[in-house]
């Protein structure tokens, strides 16, 4: 019964450990990783680009523009969920600013957000965790 608890203890040491490793993984390593978000982003933004309420943020813009966005938004869910990509794009602030979105166009972009997430089948913790980190930016993005 001894000799049992002693080769035991360290494989349950170990395993708790090995949990706690887990479980300190970056929001980054667990979303699956750069390929994953910017599949993510893929799919968010074209379901925001045709939105009957949203498409209209969109229009006027050249391919090189989109892909500039697209780029910025990977890199900067790259970054807050983690891992050191560097983030070169604007401020929330200034890049929102004066594109009147609204509380209601607000609602609409988390709901679609959460499509996709369900979409990648993301867990509902990670997609809580993104979804708090995204809701720190809503006062610098919503005017009206
Ligand atoms: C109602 C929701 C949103 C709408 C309608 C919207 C719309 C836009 C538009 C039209 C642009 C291009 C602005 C320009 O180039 O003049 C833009 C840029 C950008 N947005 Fe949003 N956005 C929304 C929410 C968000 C959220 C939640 C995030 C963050 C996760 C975000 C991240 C960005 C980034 C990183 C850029 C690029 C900044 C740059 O190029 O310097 N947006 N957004």
């Amino acid at each position: 019964m001894k000799k049992r608890f002693y080769v035991f203890l360290p494989l349950f040491l170990l395993l708790v450990a090995a949990r706690q490793v887990q479980a300190q993984e970056s929001l980054y390593k667990r979303l699956g990783g750069y390929d994953a978000i910017a599949a993510v982003t893929d799919d968010f933004i074209s379901k925001l680009a045709t939105h009957k309420d949203l498409s209209r943020f969109f229009t006027g813009a050249g391919d090189d523009s989109k892909k500039s966005m697209r780029q910025h938004i990977v890199d900067m869910l790259c970054n807050v969920s983690g891992e050191p990509c560097v983030y070169m794009g604007r401020s929330m602030k200034d890049a929102h600013k004066g594109l009147k979105i609204s509380e209601n166009d607000w609602n609409i972009t988390a709901g679609l957000l959460v499509e996709t997430l369900n979409k990648f089948k993301v867990p509902k913790k990670e997609q809580d965790e993104l979804l708090a980190i995204v809701s720190s930016v809503k006062k610098d993005i919503v005017e009206m």
